[in-house]
């Protein structure tokens, strides 16, 4: 695996492989090699906390020197393209890139890059590493997927998690459905659409979803009201009532407390929502270390 771009890209095997590494490394079982003389830059062209502090702290883990890089203090405010900015760093010495970027598929510019790329959520395109620590959570509850009846509700157009989770989870044998307003609906994704209280009491794993205002024209966002949604598509404390004892109630977050979820079950007992941002960290090495291996670093020492 040279870069991590898309999950359309990794085969059920590759998934596989680095959910058990990453549950390896948790555990104890696995000690990745260190890489103290590789470099590492994060670029994030947009907001976020979970996915750049955990890259951060994956890296830390195993030794890479990270590259100072913050889009504000760049030549990316004297106008320097996405593209230059990439080449620069891999010209100075970087040995991978962490990207997250508001243009979907912004990786297609970066073809002519000889350094591994993994993608930090492009747009409303793909989550790969969203989508691996979300599967990985899934494993440690139910250690197969074959079956499973998981429900995605929310803005489902215009979320890279849903994408990213509808096709993979669907690859390893889950039967994935949808819940969501008309309006967030995206057709091309081949799940059915349901009415979350006609088949909450059957749920294995209800996902729930951020409202991607930023992704929204001002129409939209203008006529969205909370209350309503909440009330349509949030996961209430009727509905958690009414999902079986095993079910897990996941969101990618940050999450809306009282929109997608109501306040009071974001750390309720079925709720693996913190627990989806600890294994976050440790598939995040996994990641890393699975590409730099396969760019000739040499192999993992197993501690067990
Ligand atoms: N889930 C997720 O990507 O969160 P951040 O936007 O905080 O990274």
């Amino acid at each position: 695996m040279d870069n991590l771009l898309s999950m359309e890209h990794l085969s059920t095997n590759e998934i596989h492989e680095l959910i058990q590494r990453a549950s390896a490394i948790k555990k104890g079982d696995l000690k990745p090699q260190r890489y103290e003389d590789k470099f590492v830059a994060n670029l994030f062209f947009e907001n976020s906390t979970r996915t750049k502090s955990s890259f951060l702290v994956a890296e830390q883990k195993l030794g890479l020197k990270l590259i100072d890089f913050e889009t504000n203090t760049s030549s990316v405010q004297k106008g320097e393209s996405f593209y230059d900015t990439c080449k620069t760093l891999e010209q100075v010495g970087a040995d991978v890139l962490v990207i997250r970027h508001s243009q979907t598929t912004y990786y297609e510019e970066l073809k002519s890059l000889n350094i591994p790329i993994i993608n930090g959520g492009d747009g409303s395109g793909q989550h790969p590493t969203q989508s691996l620590l979300d599967i990985m959570t899934i494993y440690e509850e139910y250690q197969s997927f074959e079956g499973l009846n998981i429900l995605i509700c929310g803005d489902i157009k215009n979320s890279r998690v849903a994408r990213s989770n509808f096709q993979s989870l669907s690859a390893l044998g889950a039967n994935v459905m949808f819940s969501s307003p008309e309006a967030w609906k995206d057709c091309s994704l081949d799940a059915p659409y349901v009415d979350i209280d006609t088949v909450i009491d059957h749920i294995d794993i209800v996902m729930l979803l951020r409202v991607q205002h930023e992704r929204h024209d001002n129409g939209e966002s203008t006529s969205f009201e909370a209350n309503n949604y909440h009330e349509q598509f949030g996961l209430t404390q009727a509905r958690y009532d009414k999902l079986h004892n095993q079910a897990i109630v996941m969101h990618p977050a940050p999450v809306n407390r009282g929109v997608e979820i109501d306040h009071s079950l974001v750390e309720a007992s079925k709720s693996r929502i913190f627990k989806q941002m600890e294994n976050g960290m440790y598939l995040r090495m996994a990641v890393i270390d699975y590409i730099l291996q396969t760019k000739g670093a040499e192999t993992n020492e197993v501690i067990k």
